[in-house]
């Protein structure tokens, strides 16, 4: 496992890959790895002869009230974790690496249609910060795949479609959501949850296996569902940012009731603001 972090040293790296015909697999990352990322590491390894993950906390997509200063910094840690797994590359650079200026680019790419839906609504800047970044990342590494968690729902629908529309030759592969044993969705942010809190949180799932079930029974009042589900939130002391039943390609209301869906949830506890979501085949 080489770690590196600089552009160019990666980018010579790759090209002696590529010159031998070799394909990459691409995980792009902001650390703290925990087995939600190394699954996807896993699965990379399985579709390309090359695994390259990225390490880089992103400040263009956290808003001036997050927590990009706080947000857990663990290398070494990762660099530990990863070393179970085939990892050929650790791409960590700094942020003037990918920053040059020191400010951000002013060269964006935003999903017009998805970014100021669901998440977007209290993340202004997030979706388009992702967005840029991962187009800056594609660009530098030049995968064959790259592999995005279904857990930040959301965000995966949103590279998909950038792929698609700006001509990537890249494929995307989605891996299911990881949980812990209660059912919470496993993310670095659930370290800042107390531990009454942490209790607390594995609600979200349990709500949400709920709705499923409830629709898979037949209820088709997708607003009562997701009032219902606000409640139990609240009643739970959850301060609920939204609980959305949607189409799973386009992210809007859905047209048909039947098959297709996903329910996307987001809710602060406490502060941390934590997401998570349940397809309906
Ligand atoms: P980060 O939150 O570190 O997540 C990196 C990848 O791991 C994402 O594709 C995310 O969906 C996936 N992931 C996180 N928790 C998971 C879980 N419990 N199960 C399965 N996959 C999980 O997402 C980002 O970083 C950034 O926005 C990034 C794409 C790197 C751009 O900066």
């Amino acid at each position: 496992m080489k770690i590196i972090n600089h552009i160019t040293d990666i980018q010579d790296e790759l090209k002696t890959v590529r010159f031998k015909n070799k394909t990459i697999a691409f995980v792009p990352t902001m650390g703290n790895l925990h087995q939600g990322h190394l699954e996807l590491i896993k699965q990379a390894g399985q579709l390309a002869d090359i695994v390259v993950v990225s390490i880089f906390v992103n400040p263009g997509q956290f808003g001036p009230a997050e927590d990009y200063d706080s947000y857990p910094r663990t290398l070494q840690q990762d660099i530990d974790s990863m070393q179970a797994y085939q990892v050929d590359f650790v791409f960590a650079p700094d942020s003037r690496e990918i920053y040059p200026e020191g400010n951000l680019n002013s060269t964006k790419v935003s999903n017009v249609d998805l970014s100021s839906l669901h998440c977007g609504q209290s993340r202004p800047i997030f979706f388009t910060g992702v967005a840029t970044v991962v187009a800056k990342l594609f660009n530098i590494i030049l995968p064959d795949v790259a592999v995005f968690g279904q857990k930040d729902f959301q965000q995966l629908t949103i590279i998909r479609q950038m792929v698609n529309d700006l001509n990537y030759p890249i494929k995307i592969h989605g891996v299911a959501t990881i949980r812990e044993k209660d059912g919470l969705a496993m993310s670095s942010r659930n370290a800042y949850l107390s531990p009454s809190d942490r209790k607390t949180a594995a609600h979200i799932y349990q709500i949400l296996s709920q709705l499923k079930q409830r629709i898979e029974l037949g209820e088709v009042n997708f607003d009562q569902l997701q009032m219902d589900a606000g409640k139990m939130l609240s009643n739970n002391g959850f301060d609920v940012d939204y609980v959305h039943i949607v189409a799973s390609d386009t992210l809007l209301p859905p047209i048909h009731a039947s098959n297709g869906l996903v329910i996307l949830l987001a809710a602060f506890l406490n502060g941390t603001r934590l997401i998570d979501n349940i397809i309906l085949e």
